[in-house]
């Protein structure tokens, strides 16, 4: 050891590493405990654990904020009586799930069969499936989840789908609950409205092995449309002829438990529209792309939900004026229309896989090592690169909530 002892090594190694981390601005003065924080969460001992702890990029939850939006969401469906089936294509995330429904949504919903899966195995009731199940992987899936949970829903866009998922059901000796999905705005997915509905609607009706739900309409045009006058006159061009096609049903002798859409951006419109029941996502956390869609009341900002969520990232390198490089890039799913957590006067830029660029004008800017946090564009996808929400109560972690929904059993 070139005439240094083992002891000696480690004294002058550590001994210095502390005398820094005690004069130098910025750098944490308790220990570094990596190995203790995992063995910690893992027990669910989160006493003592801080945002500074955290490896970086990272999820943060602020708490307080969440809970806020559950609460007035959940609010406003009871005081305006229309239902919520929220969407967990958002969070994947059973924790934030049960909190949904503990607080009265009906079920879940679920724009993958991994995330259908994951939501049943969690022993959540009334989940509905919202992306018709194309394919023999799928359908099976769809199946089996139906035999494990009979609450749980499916729907189709097609006579192909409700044919083929009856000779399933046939096969496994159940009755899964299919709904119509109805073009809505979206070319994406969704039968025709009117007649061409009704006889979708019908035909699963007269499947001796499947159980006709109802109709979904989801209007993905509408939510993001800018002001909210402009946002209600798209929902009702959208939603109007689903909720039409509802009533056609109706008048032909069929049960329509249910007539669901919706989101986070029209859930003040689409009640008056007809729709029972809401699939709202994004409300629990926020994103940039909805920040500014304007809200009834007229402001410019969508401040009705509040953004909860961001990642946490540190300053690698500050060696250019005006400009830091944080340890979040493309595979942390960074954008430049993301935004700085109290810093609106610093961009942010895409650098490439692993780093990011935060750039100001004026002022003073971040240092090498400062922790920023970011509020995501889309959640959906950035969601889906992490692991975990360290949920935050200030600058204390509370808890961690594992997200588990990109994969199928592989992941869990
Ligand atoms: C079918 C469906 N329903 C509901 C939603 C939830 O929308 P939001 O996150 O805007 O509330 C989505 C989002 O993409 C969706 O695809």
């Amino acid at each position: 050891m070139n005439g240094m002892t083992r002891r000696t090594m480690l004294a002058t190694t550590f001994g210095s590493a502390w005398a820094s981390a005690a004069s130098t601005p910025g750098l944490t003065k308790r220990p570094f405990r990596y190995a203790d924080i995992e063995a910690k969460i893992a027990r669910k001992d989160f006493t003592g654990i801080f945002k500074d702890d955290l490896p970086t990029p990272c999820m943060v939850l602020d708490k307080a904020l969440f809970d806020q939006n559950l609460k007035t969401m959940a609010e406003h469906c009871k005081r305006t009586g229309i239902d919520l089936r929220a969407h967990c294509k958002i969070h994947k995330s059973t924790d934030v799930a049960k909190r949904q429904v503990a607080l009265g949504s009906l079920g879940i919903c679920c724009a993958t069969i991994a995330e259908a899966e994951l939501m049943v195995g969690a022993g959540i009731k009334n989940v509905l499936y919202t992306c018709q199940p194309a394919g023999k992987n799928k359908i099976w899936r769809g199946i089996l989840l139906s035999k494990k949970d009979p609450s749980f829903m499916m729907v189709a866009d097609d006579p192909i789908t409700v044919d083929l998922l009856d000779e399933a059901a046939a096969t496994a000796g159940i009755r899964p609950i299919v709904l119509i999905d109805l073009y809505s705005g979206l070319t994406r997915a969704g039968h025709a409205t009117g007649q061409p509905g009704l006889e979708l609607a019908k035909r699963i009706d007269s499947k001796k092995n499947l159980k006709f739900g109802g109709v979904m309409g989801y209007s993905g045009g509408a939510s993001h449309t800018k002001g909210w006058e402009t946002r209600r006159e798209k929902s009702v061009k959208d939603i109007a002829p689903v909720v039409e096609t509802a009533m056609l049903c109706k008048k032909a002798g069929l049960n329509v438990p249910l007539i669901t859409g919706g989101s986070t951006g029209t859930y003040n419109i689409d009640k008056e529209i007809g729709l029972t029941e809401l699939q709202a996502g994004s409300y629990v956390f926020m994103d940039t792309l909805y920040m500014y869609v304007g809200s009834k009341a007229g402001t410019k900002e969508y401040s009705d939900f509040k953004t909860s969520l961001t990642v946490l990232t540190t300053a690698v390198s500050a060696n250019h004026r005006g400009q830091v490089t944080i340890d979040a890039g493309n595979k942390a799913m960074l954008k430049p229309t993301d935004e700085v957590k109290g810093r609106p006067e610093i961009k942010v830029e895409n650098q490439g896989a692993e780093y990011g660029i935060l750039k100001w004008n004026d002022g003073d800017g971040l240092k090498l090592g400062d922790k920023v946090e970011l509020y995501c564009s889309n959640l959906d996808t950035s969601t889906n690169v992490y692991d975990r929400y360290y949920v935050a109560d200030g600058d204390r972690i509370v808890d961690v909530w594992p997200i588990m929904g990109r994969g199928g059993a592989v992941q869990r």
